[in-house]
């Protein structure tokens, strides 16, 4: 082949690399070990692919045990928030049951991955049964949950809790956590980086849970789950995609504290939920 074509196919090949990272499907790999071919990848085979989408089954299990990666964020991923977010590669192969609740606290530890043990007193890691199929994912402690090391058991805890009651479900039936285990100091949101250090424990314990349905309370949650900085607004009550599990954003319960009048709607998104889990939908109107 002469030296120019291959200047040419070279060229090309960066373009068609730098497309698909801009649609966020990086990162690439070269296998190592790979013989060198004379022929150059085809994209579809170089690129990272999700591993699946909305309608694809739940990835096979895996024994590899990667470390704990936070998941890539990218702003071409933030804008396309509604396309899968693609697994890493490492979230791909962590996607297992085989680790237990029980083994992610003992990893968890006494935690000082972010500056917010510094300020904490306990660490609030979740609570309920690790068979519920319905899981709440909040954004992180407040003062009494700090205190008590539980989530979810202050003014919006106890809000949360009429909540599951009126499904028709008790507290211990479902699985309540948060984004970070840590308060933040003031109860203001958690920083980038607090969520960045954190939110693997997240994942892990939804993947030992495996549950069929997820509940993001508020925008840090759904924006953690999805990767996205697109408010919650625009996805509340919707059934989304979170790694092959059907994931649901509503308002936090502390936002229908000081808005009570969209309880309705919560109580819209509530009732889609009980229809997907096979409870009986009341007709009753939240409180
Ligand atoms: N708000 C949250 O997001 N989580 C809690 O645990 C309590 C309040």
């Amino acid at each position: 082949m002469s030296e120019s074509a291959d200047i040419t196919r070279s060229q090309k090949l960066k373009q068609r690399l730098r497309f698909y990272e801009d649609l966020g499907l990086a990162p690439f790999y070269r296998e190592r070990g790979s013989s060198r071919s004379s022929q150059p990848p085809s994209p579809a085979s170089s690129v990272a692919k999700p591993s699946h989408s909305i309608e694809e089954p739940p990835l096979p299990k895996s024994s590899l045990k990667p470390p704990d990666v936070p998941p890539l964020v990218c702003p071409a991923k933030a804008l396309l928030p509604l396309t899968p977010a693609p697994p890493s590669l490492f979230e791909a192969a962590n996607r297992s049951h085989s680790e237990t609740l029980l083994q992610i606290r003992d990893d968890l530890g006494e935690c000082t991955r972010c500056k917010l043990h510094t300020t904490r007193n306990k660490i609030v890691f979740g609570d309920g049964s690790p068979q519920a199929k319905l899981v709440f994912v909040g954004e992180g402690p407040g003062a009494d949950e700090d205190a008590q090391g539980l989530p979810f058991v202050g003014r919006a805890g106890k809000l949360l809790t009429q909540m599951i009651e009126a499904m028709g479900l008790a507290r211990p039936d479902v699985y309540i956590c948060n984004v970070v285990k840590c308060r933040p100091p003031g109860n203001r949101q958690p920083e980038p980086g607090e969520v960045e250090a954190c939110s693997p424990f997240l994942f892990r314990q939804l993947d030992s849970l495996q549950p069929k349905v997820i509940v993001c309370l508020g925008a840090t949650a759904f924006q953690t789950l999805l990767q996205s900085n697109r408010s919650i607004s625009h996805f509340r009550g919707q059934w989304l995609d979170f790694r092959g599990y059907k994931m649901l954003p509503t308002y936090h319960p502390a936002y229908l504290l000081r808005n009570p009048a969209a309880k309705a709607d919560v109580w819209k998104d509530l009732q889609k939920v009980m229809a997907e889990l096979g409870l009986e939908v009341k007709k009753t109107k939240a409180k």
